[in-house]
């Protein structure tokens, strides 16, 4: 052990006092193989590796003697969720910082940020907070500040920090508890699903006292809320703490030293089926007096995946549905939580759900309340017990057999409002419009072969020009030189008489003229800086081409295959592409007069500029739905993350890692300057919501963005490449 017992004189402000604690030097190290450790000076706490599976996590955990191994809770952990390999070690550097270093990828995996706080030793102290101390002897940092899921006697929970439970399959936890006013338990971020009554007073911090006391304290540290165990008043009781556990429960245990064990001796929620998503996809929570909850799926799963339990209407119903009604039981949903409330009798609630296509259950509160909840996602959960005054009906087909997924929209039914000749199209802006029509009708005259005044139209294109440039075949040729120089697949660097450079690209597709055209038309008005400007186009005879502006670096395929340009393809920079191309993907779907969709994003189509600045190219010209290019965006992002092109079951294995918590694997190894795992953890998250199979489940570019900017929480995804799929099946009625 490297701890050595000293006694100590700190100063805390004015206070003078005397503590015992044992002293770590600078240099000091633990590690996995030495199974080595540091005691606080009372015996109570020790920090070291502990095992999670055939992983390590370096924590605090309760040491006392009389504590056997098996029951010494962890109650705290360096990066909370964070494991290391089994070399890794944990060291006060000379520089005064905790590192610890993970030995399976060979970087340094936490640190306590303190290179230049002048720390001169490290303590554990009998509180079980681990404390960096400088030559002065003041804390510069302590475990304290940074609970993971477990609050100790004396520790303060602030304003805004958090303690989130421990999570069970290495994805963090759904489930924490906030202090913003109240204390709060929410699931993720959306649902708080127990609250402390709110004081009136403005609350600076919440405190466990050594009595086992939960308090919430104002500014002046008076206490104006509190909650205790069963045995607060005990003086036998010694040790306590509370925790956030991972059935998303918040209690508060003590050692019962009769019993040598841990004993629950409050729980902010009495009922574990009212903690929001306790059965999370696995089904409803039933009640059960005599034991722990069970999860039961009464809708009997169709679909052949491993999650357990779905609601199986997905609005693919040809020959009608009908709704099956569960007595006692109350639904909600949990991808999204969020469900429209309205009042209503029961039968038209249950009408109301049958009607809306898509709808895919309701629940009743028959209660007096009438509150009837529609429910828009198969991803639902509840709770059923035989006093609970609600009722549910879950839509189902009528049909055993039920019908594929509505096919998008047929291409053939396009208006073709904006049907003007082969000319010359218009953008935004009047004098434009009139100045086009006269040029037009100017040009249309002059079409007969006046190559000089074709060459003073080209010239008069501009990056800044309204102007939709028409062109023949032999101009094509002429300003690509021939297609001398492929850029990429019928792809070609051209110059128009102007000088300026532009893309040419040959479409290779007999679209008929007239549809060509109007599609033309509408994507040449399209302006955004984050969009490549159409400059022109050719339609003549089978010649299909469009001329976009020039973007000095390519395509991101390209950048990426090319090791040169790949080096400035950071992880900053790459996550900045992805808000850039989801900034222009919304505002195609959003800010132009009708929706355009893209229908063919891909890295290909993404180009960037001069200063690396990404623009999406090649929009508009197939009709899609939103969530297509929705699905192409997330498809696109893992590729930009991983630097690897193998499409969808890349994905699968994307996700698979990361449910896994090895998301590090996805990673393009090229990337270098390190990443952010915070940011990895976002972007990964956003983009397999995108790639869920069920378009109703994929996000608006507009929630990208708002993910990818920060300003929303992203709910970890459930698996996305679970196609539902029709199975024939009994219809009887399977209420509980
Ligand atoms: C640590 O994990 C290994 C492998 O899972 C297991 O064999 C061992 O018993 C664990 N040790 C403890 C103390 O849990
Ligand atoms: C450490 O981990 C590696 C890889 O997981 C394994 O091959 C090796 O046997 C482990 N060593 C010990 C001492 O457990
Ligand atoms: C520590 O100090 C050095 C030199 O003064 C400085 O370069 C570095 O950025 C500082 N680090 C932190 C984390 O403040
Ligand atoms: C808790 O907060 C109070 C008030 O800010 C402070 O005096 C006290 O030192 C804090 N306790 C710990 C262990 O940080
Ligand atoms: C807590 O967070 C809110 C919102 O982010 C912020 O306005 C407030 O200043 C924070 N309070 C403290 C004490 O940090
Ligand atoms: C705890 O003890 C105090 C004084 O010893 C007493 O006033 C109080 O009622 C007790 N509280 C409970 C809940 O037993
Ligand atoms: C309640 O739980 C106990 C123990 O887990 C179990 O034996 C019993 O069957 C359950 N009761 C019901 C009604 O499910
Ligand atoms: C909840 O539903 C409303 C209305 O349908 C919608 O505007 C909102 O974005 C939804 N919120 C979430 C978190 O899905």
């Amino acid at each position: 052990m490297l701890g050595k017992v000293r006694i100590l004189f700190l100063s805390v402000g004015f206070l003078l006092f005397w503590v015992a604690i044992s002293e770590v030097p600078l240099g000091s190290k633990l590690s996995v193989v030495e199974n080595n450790y540091w005691t606080s000076s009372n015996g109570n706490f020790a920090v070291g590796f502990f095992n999670r599976s055939d992983q390590y996590s370096v924590g605090i955990r309760f040491n006392s003697n009389s504590i056997q191994l098996c029951k010494q809770t962890v109650v705290w952990v360096a990066g909370a969720d964070l494991t290391v390999g089994n070399n890794s070690y944990f060291q006060l550097t000379q520089n005064g910082e905790l590192v610890l270093f993970d030995s399976t990828r060979g970087v340094v995996a936490w640190t306590s940020k303190t290179p230049n706080s002048s720390v001169a030793s490290a303590a554990l102290l009998d509180s079980g907070s681990l404390v960096l101390l400088n030559n002065k002897r003041e804390i510069v940092w302590q475990s304290f500040d940074t609970p993971t899921d477990t609050l100790l006697p004396s520790q303060n929970l602030s304003v805004n920090q958090t303690l989130r439970a421990a999570s069970r399959n290495s994805v963090s936890s759904y489930y924490s508890l906030h202090l913003e006013g109240q204390l709060q338990l929410r699931w993720e971020n959306n649902v708080a699903y127990w609250t402390s009554t709110s004081p009136s007073q403005p609350i600076s911090r919440a405190i466990l006292g050594s009595d086992g006391t939960l308090q919430l304290l104002d500014q002046r540290s008076k206490v104006v809320w509190s909650v205790f165990g069963d045995d607060h008043n005990d003086s036998d009781v010694k040790l306590r703490f509370l925790r956030l556990d991972v059935d998303g429960n918040l209690r508060l245990y003590s050692w019962i030293d009769a019993l040598r064990s841990w004993r629950p001796v409050w729980q902010a929620i009495e009922n574990q089926c009212d903690v929001f998503a306790t059965c999370g996809l696995c089904g409803i929570c039933v009640f059960n007096e005599s034991g722990s909850p069970l999860c039961r799926c009464p809708f009997k799963p169709t679909f052949d995946s491993n999650l357990k339990c779905l609601v199986r209407y997905g609005n693919e119903c040809k020959s009608g549905s009908l709704m099956t009604a569960y007595e006692h039981t109350f639904l909600y949903g949990i991808y999204p939580p969020n469900e429209t409330i309205t009042l209503a009798s029961l039968q038209q609630c249950k009408s109301l759900c049958q009607e809306d296509p898509l709808c895919a259950a309701v629940s009743y509160t028959n209660d007096g309340t009438a509150q009837c909840r529609i429910m828009k996602t198969s991803y639902i959960t509840g709770q059923s017990y035989p006093s609970l005054r609600s009722i549910s009906f879950v839509k189902k087909c009528s049909d055993p057999i039920a019908a594929l997924p509505i096919s998008p929209a047929s291409s053939s039914s396009s208006p073709h409002r904006l049907c003007i000749p082969c000319i010359v199209g218009v953008g935004s802006g009047t004098f434009v419009f009139f100045f086009l029509i006269q040029f037009g009708i100017g040009f249309y005259v002059y079409k007969k072969r006046n190559y000089n005044f074709r060459k003073a139209a080209l010239a008069f294109t501009s990056p800044y020009s309204n102007v939709l440039i028409s062109l023949s075949f032999s101009e094509i040729k002429e300003l690509t030189g021939s297609f001398k120089h492929e850029i990429g697949p019928n792809m070609f660097k051209g110059t128009l008489p102007s000088n300026q450079r532009v893309i040419v690209k040959d479409l290779k597709e007999a679209i008929e003229g007239r549809k060509f055209r109007s599609t033309v038309l509408k994507i040449g008005s399209i302006y955004h800086r984050n969009l490549v400007h159409l400059e022109g186009y050719c339609c003549e005879s089978d010649h299909r081409f469009l001329v976009y502006e020039f973007s000095e670096n390519g395509s991101l395929a390209t950048c990426m295959a090319d090791p040169k340009l790949c080096k400035r393809l950071t992880w900053g920079k790459r996550v900045e592409i992805c808000l850039t191309v989801a900034r222009a993907i919304a505002y195609l779907h959003t800010g132009c007069r009708e929706f355009v969709g893209h229908g063919n994003l891909k890295c290909e189509n993404v180009v960037l500029d001069e200063n690396f600045e990404a623009k999406v190219s090649e929009f508009g010209l197939e009709r899609v739905h939103a969530e297509n290019d929705v699905k192409d965006f997330g498809e696109m992002v893992v590729e930009l993350v991983s630097g690897r092109r193998e499409g969808d079951d890349f994905c699968k294995w994307a996700y698979e890692m990361w449910v896994k918590g090895e998301a590090e694997k996805v990673i393009d190894g090229r990337i270098e300057g390190g990443i952010k795992i915070e940011q990895l953890e976002k972007v990964l998250r956003i983009a397999f919501w995108c790639l869920q199979v069920d378009e109703q489940m994929r996000p608006s570019m507009g929630e990208v963005i708002n993910v990818l900017e920060g300003t929303s929480a992203v709910d970890p995804p459930p698996p996305p490449f679970t196609r539902r799929r029709p199975q024939q099946e009994e219809e009887s009625s399977e209420s509980e």
